[in-house]
Parts: structure tokens; sequence; C-alpha cells
């Protein structure tokens, strides 16, 4: 087979936020930059997230950066590292006034500012009042940032290469990254893109799970891309269940609806948040409404005739407030669950969200692994978004820091690479035509007609079972065996006669390769993690034990090994905050 060749200064892999933030970094400038991405950049999984992106702008409570920080250092149970976590809650507030300069239609107050309401885990003063610091375009703000991104991006001149699959990372023998195999989902024609630069921006890997949120792309191909290449992936057993998806569904009801002043209450219309977050109640963090809400269901307080969730209360807010603010949530309630929130409370229960672990960066967004007693940079190789693992959300990341993370280490990165540019530069050679004909491999697979679906269906449902809200020593042993067995039948999953097989369905193939990597990261680190910390939840180890855990966990693809690296609890340039019992 032929195999094409192009070459850039900077490859971006990934056209959601954190993609896109970095690549309009190249605007007036001469760097030739390339974005790939599997489908059109505007259906990027950015464009689902709802009720906003923090930045302490002050716009409707006193509030500063500080706080902001504070709050995320809590919210994360302390394992987020407090370097990245200071750079996030600083750059927020420009990141958001340069997003508001390139055109997001933010909601806006009567004075004109910037719109901000209040999510989970925000306080005043470092613990005090509710703060309301999440800056909102309605209850479509991902929409909003995403569109003007790709607008800004097409008007600088960002070469895009539209539903594109990336196959793998190309190294040299010293562990390089010269670029990447990608291939043309339409036509199967591959193509070898070579660039200074490689910038992971694939998001997250929520189809590990069968009821999530998220969008049937987010396939953690990025970090299974990573594993291939030898970089381990950091944190992964810290996922967050949302706690409000629509029960039985998964689609996501934001927390939002919480801060307008929503509320959940149980089967006998008790508002039970008040007895596990006495202070924040519906808006504690993510990690502590979702155990509260499963815990409600167990001891059978829960609503419908199954008893199996619970139930957000917003009716209240009048229907004017929620055509004003919370319209595409009145409209999931109606498509998803036949309810008009409107007039009745809506059915939730925690769905599969967000992915706290990563492939691991520094705050310049570069890819750095243990190497020694100490760390090196992957030369090449960038990463950001929910692909990554700057570690700015530890074990838990508070709602609203998500699109922050993207945007400001998005924009980190696109800078890094413009100012290190020739420093990268490697050029690919006959080796790497022999690795991309090596990973086209997997395009073509043999085996004795295992189905794609059969195999994805039952993967999804050992982590649902497995890899859940709260996890014990037996159910996540047999899930880490469940899962290593299904890896190995994916060698019996057939896709070898042409003349009948969809590209679509080798994609599908080649996407449950990545999700399978992912899932087993994420259920070896949770094996690993003798502990209760944020969103780990281990009935049998029901405490964070900060002498013995306070770590990072690294899972590489050889040998399925668990290895740890020190948190970085030393901020930039103002005091730590040390470790304490973590209350709402
Ligand atoms: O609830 C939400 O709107 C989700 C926001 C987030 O995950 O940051």
């Amino acid at each position: 087979m032929a195999l094409n060749k192009r070459r850039f200064d900077a490859l971006i892999i990934g056209a959601g936020g954190a993609g896109l933030n970095a690549a309009v970094q190249f605007a007036n400038t001469n760097a030739r930059v390339a974005v790939v991405s599997k489908v059109f950049p505007t259906r990027s999984h950015t464009v689902a997230a709802q009720g906003g992106v923090n930045a302490a702008l002050a716009n409707v409570m006193p509030d500063n950066w500080h706080w902001h920080m504070f709050d995320t250092v809590k919210g994360s149970d302390y394992l987020g590292d407090q370097d990245s976590i200071e750079y996030m809650c600083r750059e927020a507030i420009p990141t958001v006034y340069e997003l508001e300069h390139n055109g997001v239609p933010f909601s806006r107050l009567d004075n004109g500012k910037i719109y901000q309401r209040a999510f989970g885990g925000q306080s005043q003063n470092f613990g005090g009042a509710q703060a309301a610091r999440t800056c909102a375009a309605a209850d479509r703000t991902g929409h909003a940032i995403l569109h003007s991104l790709y607008q800004q991006n097409v008007r600088a001149r960002t070469h895009f290469f539209d539903e594109y699959f990336a196959i793998d990372l190309i190294r040299d023998n010293e562990g390089a990254i010269l670029g990447a195999l990608v291939l043309e989902i339409e036509t199967g024609e591959p193509l070898l893109i070579e660039a200074k630069a490689t910038v992971l921006a694939t998001g997250g890997c929520g189809q590990v799970f069968r009821t999530t949120s998220n969008a049937h792309i987010n396939t953690g191909d990025g970090m299974a891309m990573a594993l291939r290449a030898g970089v381990p992936l950091m944190d992964m057993e810290f996922y967050q269940f949302h706690p409000t998806g629509i029960a039985g569904k998964g689609m996501l009801i934001t927390e939002g609806v919480r801060g307008e002043g929503g509320y959940l209450i149980n089967k006998d219309g008790e508002r039970f948040m008040e007895r596990y977050a006495p202070n924040a109640k519906d808006l504690a963090s993510r990690d502590v409404v979702s155990r509260a809400i499963v815990t409600e269901v167990k001891e059978g307080r829960g609503c419908g005739p199954n008893g199996d969730h619970v139930l957000l209360k917003l009716d209240h807010l009048g229907e004017e407030i929620i055509q004003k603010r919370l319209p595409g949530i009145r409209e999931s309630g109606k498509i998803f669950a036949g309810v008009d929130a409107a007039v009745e409370p809506l059915p939730v229960f925690p769905t599969a969200h967000y992915i706290m672990g990563g492939i691991p960066t520094d705050r310049y967004g570069r890819v750095i692994v243990p190497h020694g007693s100490g760390e090196e940079v992957v030369p090449g190789l960038y990463a950001a978004g929910e692909a990554a693992c700057v570690s700015v959300h530890g074990a838990n990341r508070l709602g609203g820091n998500s699109l922050l993370d993207i945007l400001v280490f998005g924009r980190a990165a696109g800078l890094h690479v413009l100012d290190n540019m020739e420093e990268h530069h490697r050029p690919m050679n006959e080796d790497s035509v022999d690795q991309a004909m090596q990973s086209l491999q997997r395009w073509d697979r043999k085996g004795d007609g295992l189905s794609v679906r059969e195999l994805r269906d039952e993967f999804r449902k050992t982590m649902e079972d497995h890899a859940g809200v709260f996890r014990t020593e037996e159910i996540m042993s047999e899930g880490v065996e469940k899962i290593k067995a299904l890896r190995k039948k994916m060698d019996d999953v057939v896709l070898t006669d042409h003349s009948k097989v969809f590209n679509t369905a080798r994609i599908e193939a080649l996407e449950l390769q990545n999700l399978m990597d992912c899932g087993i990261a994420l259920a070896a680190s949770a094996l690993a993690r003798k502990e209760s910390r944020g969103a780990h939840s281990r009935p049998d180890y029901p405490d964070r034990n900060d002498a013995e855990w306070m770590k990072h966990s690294l899972y590489y693809l050889e040998g399925d090994r668990i290895d740890f690296k020190p948190v970085q609890t030393k901020p930039l340039t103002v005091d730590s905050f040390p470790p304490k019992e973590r209350v709402y």
C-alpha cells in the first residue's frame, strides 16, 4: 500500500477546545499547523459541555483566584499538583476575557458583565460562603466556545484534516515523536504526517462505561496511542461520575441546575443532601453528591417503580428562568425522560463523565515520563485537555474546571510548541515508514469472527460492574481479570473482507482496542490504590491515607505495570494548601 506523506510544523490530534485553542496560537505566524479530527471539528465533545467555565471574575459575588485555587486543591482531595493548579486558576481570568474577545456569546448580567453561576465545591474566602464562579452561555457553554474557536481557526487558516483517524504515533529510536500515522475514514487512505511537535488533544475515554454522558467518539484514542508509544498513564483510577445523568440513559443534566437553585429529593420527598453535606448541600463536590445518590438508592430510598434513581427538582425556579438559563436541559428532559422539567422533577442517577487521569504533562503541555530517579520530557510530544493529566484535578474535578483546563493548557501547549519549534525538529526516515506499515496491520484484522459490538457491550458492562462509584478488592480483582480476558478476545475480531466491511466498522474495532487499554489502565490503577480519595471510593479502605498514598499512580501497558510518583505540593508563588479533612 502506498503511503502518502505531509509535513507540518505542528500536528494537533483532536479538534475540541484543547486542540483548537492550541492551534489558534499559530494565527499570524509563519508556522504551519495541521489539526486532525475523526469528526467534523464542531462535533467534538467540547460541544456538549453545558454549565460553564470557572474564572474568579467576581461579577456576581466577591471572588479571587486564590480562593479558586484553594477550592480546586480541596476538590482534588489534595492529590492535585499545586503548581499547575495555581497556574490554571490565575490564567482563568485572562483566558475567559480572551474567549469573550474571540466572540464567545456569554450570557450577560443586567450591567453587561459576563453571567456567572454557582457550581459545586466553590467557596468564598477559603471554605466560606458559596461562590459564583462559573461563566456561562446559558447551558450550552461548550457549544458557544467550540464554535467561536473553530471560526477563529478558519480565519487563521489552520489546516484541517476532517474525518481522519489517528492510528499511532511515530517515534525515532531515541523515543522522540516525529508525527503520526493517520487515515482518511471515507477512503481508508493512510497518511503519514511529519511534524516538529505533535499535540494529543483527543479528549477522554468515557465510552469505557455503559452509562455515560460522553459521546460515542470518546474512546481514549490519544491515551492509548501514548501507551503504545511507551508513555504511562497517570491517575487513571480517578474517574468522575457526574451526579445527575438522566436515569437509565446517562445524558448530562448540568450541575448548573443545582447552581440555579434546583435540588435533589428521594422517594420521601426529603432533600437528602442536607444529611451528607450540611453546608454545601446539593452543591457539594461531585464525588460526594454521587456517593450520596447511590447510597440513597442502595438503602431503599430511591424513586420510581424500581427505586433506582432520585429526583432533581427545578420546577420551582419558574418557566422564565428555566427557559433563559437552562433551555438545553429542559429539551433533554423532554426527549430522553419524557419529562418537562418546568412542570415536574427529572429522574437522575450518576453517569460516567470525566477521567481525572491521563497522559502526564507539565504545565507547558510537554509529556513527561519517569527517568532514573527523576523525569524527562518526551521530545516532540505534547498533550492537553481531558487526554492529558497535568494534575489540576487530582482525585476529583470541580465542575467548570474542565473547560478551563482544556483552554488554559491547550493555549499553553500551543505557545510552547511555537516558542520551541527549532529544538523539536527531527525528520522521519525509512524506519518511520516501517513503523507506520506495522501499525496499519491493525486495520486489516484477522480472527475467527467475533463481533465488535458484542465484545464492546460486554466490556462496558464489566467496567460498570467492577469499577463504578464504590469499589472493593474482590469486585476489582475480578474485574481486572475479566477485562484482560476480553482484551485477548480482541485478537479474534474479524474484519478482513474489504468488499463487505465499512471503514467505520474498522474504526470501531480500533476504537475498542483503545478503550480496552484505557479500561485496563483504569481498573488496574484502581485495584492498586488501597485507600479512599476523591472519586476513588473503597468501602474496604474507607479513609484517605496521606502517609502512604499521597502519590500519583502510573500505568504502563507493557506487563500492565503500575508505578508511582510524588505529588507536587509546592505552588509557584503562594503558600501550599496542606491536606486537611475534606468536608462540605
Ligand atoms: O454539569 C455540568 O455542566 C458539567 C460541567 C463540567 O463537567 O465541568
